[in-house]
């Protein structure tokens, strides 16, 4: 931290209030996994479902977050350090204000996932979207990895940049193994657990 002088505010509002307000508690869903492996896919449709039972779910996406709030960053180590850090605070933001915040980033890196966890202390959930590199490759809806493989596009996530996989995820979704609708049905059924108010 660079400012000195900091005081945090103290809310006069509980957690309690916001969740008895939005008929659940509030988290993060953090979506990781290698390009096409099917985060933006699921995280937006798994936002749809929830939305439709009355759900307070918002998605933060790598492309969109990329076009603002991280639009002076790359895609290099520490860019990408930098990127997942400021997308985590505001998952954090969300998470407190009472919403279901489903993020879908590549966030290849352990200590970037680790952070977030930290910065949002009983509310990360972190879900590896898992789907071989093979299956993505063939997948390439946007074309990446055929430019990557061209060496159009450098520290390009499982070509010529490393994905650390997750060691103890909360969930993991095989992509490769599950249907889309399969997928997503596995997800709400784990955010109406995590989120229920009762238990
Ligand atoms: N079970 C599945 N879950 C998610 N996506 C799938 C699945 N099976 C096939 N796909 C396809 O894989 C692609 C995933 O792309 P996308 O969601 O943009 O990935 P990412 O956001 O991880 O880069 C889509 O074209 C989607 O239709
Ligand atoms: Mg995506």
């Amino acid at each position: 931290m660079k400012s000195a002088n900091i005081v945090p505010v103290q809310h006069l509002v509980t957690s309690e209030q916001r969740w008895r307000i939005n008929g659940h508690r509030g988290g993060i869903l953090w979506l990781t996994g290698l390009s096409a492996s099917g985060k933006s896919t699921l995280a937006l449709e798994l936002e749809r479902r929830l939305v439709l039972v009355e759900r307070r779910a918002y998605v933060l996406d790598g492309d969109s977050i990329r076009g603002g709030l991280s639009s002076d960053l790359g895609f290099c180590a520490a860019d990408r350090n930098e990127n997942i850090r400021r997308v985590g605070e505001v998952a954090a933001l969300f998470a407190r204000a009472g919403i279901i915040c489903i993020t879908a980033f590549i966030s290849p890196f352990h200590a970037d996932r680790d952070r977030v966890r930290a910065a949002a202390p009983g509310l990360f959930h972190e879900i590896w979207v898992k789907a071989d590199l093979e299956v993505c490759e063939r997948r390439d809806p946007k074309g990446l990895y055929v430019k990557a493989r061209d060496g159009e596009i450098p520290d390009f996530t499982g070509i010529s940049s490393p994905y650390e996989e997750p060691k103890s995820p909360e969930l993991i979704i095989e992509t490769n193994r599950m249907s889309i609708e399969d997928c997503v049905d596995r997800l709400v059924t784990y955010a109406e657990e995590t989120f229920s108010l009762r238990g």
